[in-house]
C-alpha cells in the first residue's frame, strides 16, 4: 500500500470517528437465505465461480524444493501439485489416465515419480507417463504422450500458488487481483513461512464464514471477552478491487494517535486490515504477521477451514510468539464460528426468509453483488447457448 493511501485511510477512520457516526451504505439491503442452505445454489457456486477463478492452493513454502508435492481437495477436485526438476510448480487433476484412480494418496511428500496404486502406471512430475506394465501389448496403437496427467492453470505469485481448475491458458494473476497486486507484493508474502497451521471443519455456509469477517458491527459484541476492548464501535470501511475487498477495522488506539508524529503512521499498527480474495481466501494483517484464512466449501453448510499464521522468515526463531498470535486470533475465529453454526441452523429453519443487512454491513451486501454477478454471468452464457423456449407459443 503506498504512503498516501495509508494515510488516507488512517485520515478517514479519525474522520468518522469525530462526526460520531459510521461507514454508511445508500441504504438496507437483504439477503435471501436460499443463497446459503440449498444444494443446487451450492453446485452452482462451486461450478460457476470457485472453479473459474484462481484460487490460493498453497504458500509457496510448502512445495519449497523441486521434488516437492501436495495432495489437495481443490474447489471439490482431487489436485496434485508438484515442482518438477526444472524447479516448475505444476498442477494436476490427482487423477491416473488409465482407469481413474487418485494417484497419490500422501498428502505431502518428495518425489520426482508418482505410481498408481492400481497398476502401476507412473508419471513423473511433470506430469508425463513415463511407464506402464506391459504397454506396448496391451494398448497397441496408444501414444504414451497422450496419457499424460490432466494439468490445471497453475502460477506463482505473491507467495502463494494459484491453481484455476477449469479453463485454458493461462490467468494474469494480477489482472484477476483487480488492483490489489502491488499491495499483497509489498507484504513480502515469499519471504514468509508457515509459523502455525491447522485445518477445522464448521457446520455454516462459506459465505457466513465470510461475512462475518467484513463487518465491524459485531465487534464488541460477540467478542467483548477477546479483542473486542481493543476495536472501536463498529468503525470500518471497505474497498472494492474488481472482484475482492479490502476492509479497514479500525482499534483504539488510532484515536491517540498525536498529529506531529503524522509521518510515524503505521496503518498496522491501529487497524486490522483485511483482504478478502474472491471467493474465499482471507489475509488478516497484523501488526508483526498475517492471519490467512482459507476455506474450502464441502456443502451448503459445511466448511473446511484452513487457519494458518504467516510470520517473517528472519523471524522463526519466535516460535512462542507466533504460537500466541495464533492462539489468539484462533480463539477469536471460534467466536464467529459458533455464532455462524447458529445461525446456519436459524435460517434453515424457515423463520427468515432473508437476511438484513444495515447501512454499515454494506460489504455483505457488495461480497454477494460479485457471487450473483459470476452466477448471473453463467445463466446468461448458458441461455446464449440455449435459448428459453419462446413464450405464448406463437409462431
Ligand atoms: S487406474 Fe491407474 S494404473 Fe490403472
Ligand atoms: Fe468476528
Amino acid at each position: 500500500m503506498d504512503r498516501d493511501t495509508e494515510l488516507q485511510l488512517i485520515d478517514e477512520l479519525l474522520e468518522i470517528k469525530a462526526s460520531r457516526t459510521f461507514y454508511l451504505d445508500e441504504g438496507v439491503t437483504r439477503s435471501p437465505v436460499s443463497r446459503y442452505i440449498s444444494q443446487e445454489r451450492f453446485d452452482l457456486e462451486r461450478e460457476h465461480l470457485f472453479r473459474q477463478v484462481p484460487l490460493i492452493a498453497a504458500h509457496v513454502s510448502e512445495l519449497a524444493e523441486p521434488g516437492s508435492f501436495l495432495r489437495k481437495n481443490l474447489a471439490g477436485l482431487p489436485v496434485l501439485l508438484t515442482r518438477d526438476k526444472e524447479g516448475r510448480a505444476n498442477a494436476f487433476l490427482n487423477v491416473c489416465r488409465h482407469r481413474g484412480t487418485q494417484l497419490v494418496e500422501a498428502g505431502s511428500g518428495c518425489s520426482h515419480k508418482f505410481t498408481c496404486p492400481y497398476h502401476a502406471w507412473t508419471y513423473s512430475s511433470a506430469g508425463k507417463l513415463i511407464a506402464a506394465p506391459h504397454f506396448k501389448q496391451g494398448f497397441t496403437g496408444e501414444d504414451k504422450a497422450d496419457y499424460g496427467l490432466k494439468r490445471l492453470m497453475c502460477e506463482e505469485r505473491h507467495g502463494f500458488i494459484w491453481v484455476r481448475a477449469r479453463g485454458e491458458g493461462d490467468v494474469d494473476i494480477d489482472g484477476f487481483l483487480g488492483g490489489l497486486g502491488e499491495e499483497l507484493a509489498a507484504l513480502d508474502i515469499e519471504d514468509m513461512f508457515l509459523a502455525s497451521d491447522e485445518t477445522i471443519e464448521v457446520e455454516a455456509n462459506w459465505k457466513l464464514i465470510v461475512e462475518g469477517g467484513i463487518e465491524a458491527y459485531h465487534f464488541k459484541v460477540a467478542h467483548r471477552d477477546t479483542i473486542g476492548p481493543f476495536f472501536e464501535d463498529n468503525l470500518s470501511t471497505y474497498r472494492i478491487f474488481g472482484d475482492h475487498m479490502r476492509s479497514i477495522l479500525m482499534r483504539s488506539s488510532m484515536a491517540r494517535l498525536a498529529p506531529d508524529t503524522r509521518e510515524d503512521w503505521r496503518l498496522r499498527d491501529h487497524a486490522q486490515v483485511l483482504y478478502n480474495l474472491l471467493p474465499t481466501s482471507s489475509l488478516l494483517v497484523q501488526q508483526d504477521h498475517i492471519a490467512w484464512i482459507h476455506a474450502e466449501p464441502l456443502g451448503p453448510a459445511k466448511t473446511q477451514l484452513r487457519l494458518a499464521t504467516l510470520a517473517p522468515k528472519a523471524q522463526a526463531h519466535r516460535a512462542d510468539h507466533w504460537a500466541h498470535n495464533h492462539q489468539i486470533t484462533k480463539t477469536t475465529l471460534m467466536e464467529d464460528f459458533v455464532l455462524n453454526e447458529s445461525m446456519q441452523k436459524g435460517i434453515a429453519s424457515g423463520a427468515i426468509e432473508y437476511m438484513t443487512f444495515g447501512r454499515f454491513e454494506g460489504a455483505l451486501d457488495a461480497y454477494n453483488r460479485v457471487v450473483e454477478g459470476y452466477l448471473d454471468q453463467a445463466t446468461a452464457l448458458a441461455d446464449a447457448a440455449n435459448p428459453p423456449a419462446r413464450r405464448n407459443g406463437g409462431c
